[in-house]
Order: C-alpha cells, then structure tokens, then sequence
C-alpha cells in the first residue's frame, strides 16, 4: 500500500514552498502521494473553519503532514477560533504532537549572512526540543472577561509531570546521538511550572549520566544564545519559551527560510512515527505570492518526514545532501543572495536541488 501525506500549504508563502518540497519529496519517492487540503486563512476564506472536517478526515489517514505556514493579518485581533493558527493550534493538540523538534544548521558559505560574527556561527549545528501540547498555550482558563466593570485577560501556565518526562527524555536521547550535551531552560526563579520542570528534568537525567546537563534561566539563554551559540548542543524548554527560542537560534543562520521542523508524538512507532513537518518561519504575507520565498525549510521539513514518518532514512539524507550541494554551487534565494550573486526564485532554487538529488 503506497504511503499518503497529507500537503496542507495554508497561507502566504505557504503554498509556494510546499508545492516544491512535495514535488521534491515525490522525486525521491514517486510511490508517496501527497493530497493537498485547505488549512488556515485558506481555509478560513472560503467560510470553513481553520481545520476543515474535510482535512482532518484526510490527516487521519495519512501518514504524516507537510505543513506549510498559517497566519495572515485580516485576522489579526480576532478570537482563536477564528483565527488561521486555531489549524495548528488544534493539530498539535488532537494528533498529540508533544515534541517539536527544530534543528538549526548553518549551511557552508552562509555564515556572512548571519546578523552575527561569522566565526561565531561557523559550523553551528543545534536542536532546540521545544514542548508543544502543555504549558500557557493550552492551560485552562484561557479567556478575556470583565470583572468588576474592568477587563482582564487570563492565560494558564500548568504542567503536570509527566509531560515533562516525556519531553526531558526526547532531549536526552536526541543528545545521546550527539555531543551529549542537555541545555533546559526554565525561570524557576519565579515560575512554579519551571521549579517543577527543573525538578523533572534532574530526575530523568540520573537515567542519563553520559549526557552533560545544565540549566539555563530563560533571559539568560536568550542572552548566550548570540553571546556563544555554538556552545549549544540540544536544547529542551517549554512551550512559550521554546517559540520565542526557537525563533532566536534560527536566526543564528542568516535566514529563518532554511529551517525545518518535526513534531512528533504519541502515535506510530520509531520510523513511522505520525508527525507534522513545517517550516520554523511564519506565513511572511509581505513576501507571498512573488516566488521570492526561500523553499529550504519546507524541502529540509519533507526530508524529516521521510526520516521520521516514512522510515526511509535513505531518501532523507539524499535531500539533505542534495540542499547542501545546491548551496555550495552558489544556488541563493533573495534573501542570501550577496555581492551581485543571482537571486533564484522559489521554483529556481528548489530546480538546483532535485539536480543534485
Ligand atoms: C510556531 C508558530 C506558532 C506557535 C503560531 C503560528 C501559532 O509561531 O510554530 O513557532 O506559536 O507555536
Ligand atoms: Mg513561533
């Protein structure tokens, strides 16, 4: 039985970028169909909601989910379920997508597009595990209300201890393959939630002693982040944090286009673990439909989902080769581009990497 993904483009230079990662996607494995539904504003303008039944039915029986990016600014201001991320915010939660999973790579020859010293990012290579399913996103009450005459707004930060152990262990073992080294990152000088983490986190590292743990406040980590990223191996943090951290890191590389994500969770087993793979960059309205957008972070997200979703290591690696070739031969987007280089369109850079796969 041939395996199906689930293509959902959604908004802005959403539909751009994911049509030439599946493209790509397919070129290593013709026997993957990816069947395209609507997701976010797309969804949202036709009078759907965010999250048609339609494209739920179609994650159901899909292996995994291309996702590309939901966010627009008409619907700006507007109650969550009405708003384009109420798509993902509803994904993470139904799918059990816990672990989001966010490499950041500087590729070879973009180290001067790096708002940082190039030495400082040269050969950077971490993770950031950033939970996705608990914390302030999700905690109940979540809502506005007038009390007393004066409106107020409230959001919950609660976490139980399992969600932590689960997510520590994901971060341990990620390290484990790696240089062995555990940055969690909390504000357990304040937050009940983070002394509980880091309480959490300490237990789980006694299953782990060849991995070399620390914590680091969150203001702080924000701080070493640019002070000395490449002290950085993988990092676990909670949700709110791991966004705005995550964000940071990727910019670490010059451009945020070029970094994928997974989201893994409860269901499947190793190698065909059910995931939802998007690019770590927003829907980028200002830049849409002008094939400019670079497609990096979409091709690289498809090549996780072969990895994680599809157990086909094999394909994963030829694209991750092939992205990597194609920015040694010079190939660069708008945003990279330098020095009078050529500015590849969308299309154009994702041609040079299928001539390398
Ligand atoms: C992300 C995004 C989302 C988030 C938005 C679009 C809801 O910023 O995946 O990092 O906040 O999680
Ligand atoms: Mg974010």
């Amino acid at each position: 039985m041939s395996d199906t993904v689930a293509l959902l483009p959604g908004d802005g230079v959403g539909p751009e970028v994911m049509r030439v990662a599946a493209a790509v996607l397919t070129r290593v494995r013709p026997d993957v169909e990816c069947v395209e539904a609507l997701v976010g504003g797309a969804a949202l303008s036709q009078g759907l909601p965010a999250l048609p039944d339609e494209t739920r039915a179609l994650c159901d029986r899909s292996a995994a989910i291309l996702f590309g990016s939901v966010g627009l600014p008409q619907y700006e201001g507007k109650p969550l379920e009405q708003r384009p991320e109420y798509a993902l915010f509803v994904l993470r939660r139904d799918y059990e997508l816990y672990a989001n999973i966010r490499p950041v790579r500087v590729f070879a020859g973009l180290e001067e597009a790096s708002s940082l010293r190039s030495e400082l990012v040269t050969g950077l290579d971490l993770i950031v595990v950033r939970e996705l399913t608990g914390g302030i996103y999700y905690g109940r009450p979540k809502e506005q209300r007038t009390v007393d005459g004066i409106e107020e707004a409230v959001d919950t930060m609660i976490y139980r201890a399992p969600e932590i152990e689960r997510i520590a262990r994901i971060g341990f073992e990620l390290a484990r393959g790696r240089r062995k080294r555990l940055t969690s990152v909390d504000k357990q000088n304040i937050l009940e939630t983070s002394r509980l983490w880091r309480r959490v986190v300490e237990r789980i590292a006694k299953e782990y002693p060849d991995i070399k743990l620390d914590h680091l406040l969150v203001d702080n980590a924000a701080m070493q982040l640019v002070r000395r990223p490449g002290d950085f191996d993988v990092i676990v943090t909670e949700n709110m944090f791991g966004d705005i951290l995550s964000d940071e890191a990727a910019i670490l590389t010059g451009s945020i286009g070029t970094l994928p994500s997974a989201s893994l969770g409860t269901k499947g087993r190793p190698g065909r673990q059910f995931g939802l793979y998007e690019p770590i960059a927003g829907s980028a309205p200002d830049i849409a439909g002008k094939s400019v957008a670079n497609p990096t972070a979409a091709i690289l997200s498809a090549a996780m989902l072969l990895r994680y979703s599809l157990d086909d290591d094999a394909a994963a690696t030829r694209i991750e080769r092939a992205v990597e070739a194609a920015y040694r031969g010079g190939a660069r987007t708008a945003e990279l581009a330098r020095n009078g280089a050529a500015a590849l369109s969308t299309q154009a850079f994702a041609d040079a990497v299928a001539a390398h796969v």
